[in-house]
């Protein structure tokens, strides 16, 4: 298959790209950067600025699928700058392969990233993908507003998959690191009473279900987390654990972080359970089900 991939250069697409050329794909690879080279037979590179909307046509050529994962981090201050910057990268780039593809007699399957921060925070809920309650806080609001855009594919008509995906776990960046390497000094400690939810994903796993979407053509709304939420006091105790270091720290009080971070203060004391109903019912293999075996794996890969 050749399968266009957008955000490849990001946590998520690096290893993503890895995983699709070991099992065969070529790919079109469309980013921001530019220079951006690679030595690899099997990947072609094209630029694009989705705040100019401008695209290179030829990155649409033969693709059967188009995995977009492009986003401007959403972790930095929420300023009104870069609120704007994270919601327009998002619509824009959407919006700009939705062009792309309107041009092209081609139907590529869409898989495209959205967050399960489109649920409303909630200490004991669980939502399911079937769930139409969606948060009307900012993060909530791009997410939704990405995925009413997203939605547009499938009038084209494309095969349109949109994932909700939880808490990436990985040993190469994202939330992993900042939460694992105090806490291997013993200086380990969760966000309020610690009571919220974290639907999390080992990486491995995350790619695993990208992949499998492309196979067995899974479409609609696929909540990309693990089957077993923990709150987050437990996710913390669990590499305390492993790593062999005490955890003896009280939780981090509100008005502490949100003179460190701003509004985005809430990102980490949200309550997210997010079951991954269709996965289940499709008998997704998961490689790691459970938080211990997924922070073992974590630690052994960074030692
Ligand atoms: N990691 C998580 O825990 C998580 C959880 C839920 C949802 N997601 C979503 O999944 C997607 C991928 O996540 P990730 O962790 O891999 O993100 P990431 O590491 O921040 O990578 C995102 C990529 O998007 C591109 N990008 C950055 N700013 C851009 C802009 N202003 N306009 C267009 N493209 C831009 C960059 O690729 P180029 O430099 O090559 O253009 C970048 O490498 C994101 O949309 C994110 O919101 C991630």
């Amino acid at each position: 298959m050749r399968i266009l991939v957008t955000g490849a250069t990001g946590l998520i697409g690096t290893q993503l790209c890895s995983h699709l050329l070991t099992k065969g794909h070529s790919l079109h690879i469309l980013t921001t950067r530019s220079p951006w080279r690679t030595d690899d037979a099997q990947t072609r590179v094209f630029q694009w600025s989705p705040k100019n909307m401008q695209i290179d046509h030829l990155a649409l050529e033969g693709v059967n699928a188009i995995i977009n994962l492009a986003g401007a981090k959403i972790n930095q201050r929420w300023t009104a700058k870069n609120k704007r910057s994270i919601l327009k990268s998002r619509m824009q780039s959407t919006r700009l392969l939705f062009d792309a593809v309107k041009q092209t007699d081609q139907k590529p399957h869409l898989i495209n990233a959205s967050a399960i921060g489109i649920y409303p925070s909630d200490f004991e809920r669980k939502y399911t993908e079937s769930d139409t309650s969606f948060s009307n806080d900012f993060d909530g609001e791009v997410v939704r507003q990405w995925e009413e855009e997203t939605k547009q594919f499938e009038m084209l008509p494309c095969k349109t998959t949109i994932l909700r995906i939880g808490l990436v776990l990985s040993s190469k960046g994202g939330a992993f690191v900042p939460l694992s390497l105090p806490t291997r000094w013993g200086l380990g400690a969760w966000f309020g009473n610690g009571q919220q939810w974290q639907s999390w994903i080992h990486i491995d796993d995350l790619v695993g279900v990208i992949d499998y979407c492309l196979q067995n053509q899974l479409e609609g709304y696929i909540n990309a987390t693990a089957p077993n939420p923990v709150r987050q006091r437990h996710l913390i105790q669990t590499i305390a654990k492993e790593v062999g270091a005490p955890q003896f720290l009280p939780g981090i009080p509100k008005f502490l972080m949100s003179i460190a971070l701003g509004k985005m203060y809430k990102l980490v004391y949200d309550s997210i359970y997010a079951k991954p109903e269709r996965l289940l019912g499709s008998r997704y293999p998961y490689q790691f089900p459970e938080i211990s075996a997924c922070v073992a794996d974590l630690i052994a890969k960074d030692k």
